[in-house]
C-alpha cells in the first residue's frame, strides 16, 4: 500500500513536470551560391523566434552521422525544420530531417514526446517523409500576405487551441501569414491521399486564386506541426516591404512561438554535461547580415 501510494505521488508528481529550460535544434540547411568554407546556414528570425518564447537554440549540422544525430536528438527537446531551397527528396537536409522525423515518431512510443515544427519547405518535406507519393501542385505565392482560413479543425486543435480570440480573428480576417513558396500541397491532392489524411489534421488552407492548399497542419497522433507560412519572419524580417509588422502580426509570430516551445518543456531530454551543452548552444556563434539579395537581415553561416 505504501509503494502504490509512493508510486502514485511519483506518477503525479512527474506528469506535473516541466521543463522549463528547453534548448530546440533547428536544422541547417544547404548555401547553395556557397563561398569557400560556407556549407550551410541558419535564418536568425528562427533562433529569435524560439528566443521569445523562452527556449534556447542549438543549430543541428548537416552531414552528421545517425550516431551522432541521434545523440543531438537525445539531448535537445525539439526541432524546426526551416524553410528554404533544398531538395526535398534526397539532399543533406532532407537526410537529416528525415531522421528527426523517424526519431520523433520511434520516441512517442516510448512516451517521449519530441515536438517538431516544419516551417514552409519544411511542411513540404514533412507531407513527402509521411508519403513518399505525395506530389506537390505549383502555386503562385512567392512573396504574399495572406488571412488564413481556418477549418473545421482549428478550434479544438492543439495548435490553436490557447491563441486569444483576437489573434485567432485576425489571423483569419487580415493577411498576417507570409508565404514564399512556388509549392504547395493542394487541398485535392491531400484529400486522395490516406496516408496524408490519416496523419495530419488540417488547421487551415490558402488559395493563390487557382488552387487551393493546405497551409496549417497538426499530426494526430505525434507532435509534429507545420505551416506553408513563415510565423517567424513578421516580428524579425524587414527586407521585404510586403511582410506585416503591425501588432497583430508581431502578436501571431509570439503566439506560435508559445505554442511550440511549450510542446518543447512538455521533453526532458538533455545533454550529457552542462560543458556539452554550452558547446552546442548558438550562442558560440555569430549572425552576419545578409547579402543584398538574402531574404534575411542575419544569418548563422556554419563552415
Ligand atoms: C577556409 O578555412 C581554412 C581553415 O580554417 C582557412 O585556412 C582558409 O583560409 C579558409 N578560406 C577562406 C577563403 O576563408
Ligand atoms: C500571381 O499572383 C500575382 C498577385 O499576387 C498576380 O499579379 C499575378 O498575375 C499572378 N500570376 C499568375 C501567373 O497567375
Ligand atoms: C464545417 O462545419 C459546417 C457547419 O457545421 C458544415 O456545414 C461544413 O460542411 C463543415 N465543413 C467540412 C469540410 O467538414
Amino acid at each position: 500500500m505504501l509503494f502504490f501510494c509512493i508510486s502514485l505521488t511519483y506518477l503525479f508528481y512527474c506528469s506535473a513536470q516541466r521543463n522549463d529550460h528547453p534548448i530546440i535544434g533547428i536544422l541547417a540547411q544547404e548555401i547553395f551560391d556557397a563561398k569557400p568554407n560556407q556549407t550551410s546556414y541558419i535564418g536568425a528570425s528562427h533562433v529569435k523566434f524560439l528566443e521569445s518564447g523562452g527556449a534556447r537554440v542549438v543549430p543541428v549540422m548537416l552531414d552528421q552521422t545517425l550516431e551522432e544525430y541521434k545523440r543531438v536528438f537525445n539531448s535537445i527537446n525539439g526541432i524546426i525544420l526551416p524553410g528554404g531551397r533544398s531538395n526535398i527528396y534526397s539532399s543533406r537536409f532532407q537526410r537529416a530531417g528525415q531522421i528527426f522525423y523517424e526519431l520523433a515518431i520511434e520516441a512517442k512510443s516510448r512516451g517521449d514526446h519530441f515536438p517538431v515544427f516544419g516551417t514552409c519547405l519544411g511542411i513540404e518535406l514533412l507531407f513527402v517523409l509521411t508519403s513518399p507519393k505525395t506530389e506537390l501542385s505549383l502555386t503562385n505565392t512567392t512573396g504574399v500576405i495572406l488571412p488564413l482560413t481556418f477549418t473545421n479543425e482549428t478550434k479544438g486543435s492543439r495548435m490553436f487551441r490557447d491563441f486569444p480570440a483576437q489573434v485567432m480573428e485576425d489571423l483569419a480576417t487580415q493577411p498576417l501569414s507570409e508565404h514564399s513558396h512556388k509549392w504547395g500541397l493542394a487541398l485535392s491532392t491531400y484529400n486522395t491521399n490516406e496516408e496524408l489524411k490519416k496523419f495530419y489534421k488540417v488547421l487551415s488552407t490558402n488559395t493563390d486564386g487557382k488552387v487551393e492548399f493546405v497551409s496549417t497542419v497538426e499530426a494526430y497522433d505525434y507532435p509534429i506541426y507545420a505551416t506553408q507560412w513563415h510565423a517567424e519572419k513578421n516580428a524579425y524580417e524587414w527586407r521585404k516591404p510586403y511582410i506585416s509588422h503591425c501588432p497583430s502580426a508581431i502578436k501571431v509570430t509570439f503566439h506560435m512561438a508559445d505554442f511550440f516551445v511549450n510542446e518543447a518543456r512538455k521533453n526532458f531530454h538533455r545533454f550529457s554535461s552542462e560543458k556539452a551543452e554550452r558547446r552546442a548552444l548558438i550562442y558560440n556563434y555569430q549572425t552576419v547580415l545578409g547579402s543584398k539579395t538574402s531574404p534575411f537581415e542575419q544569418l548563422y553561416i556554419f563552415p
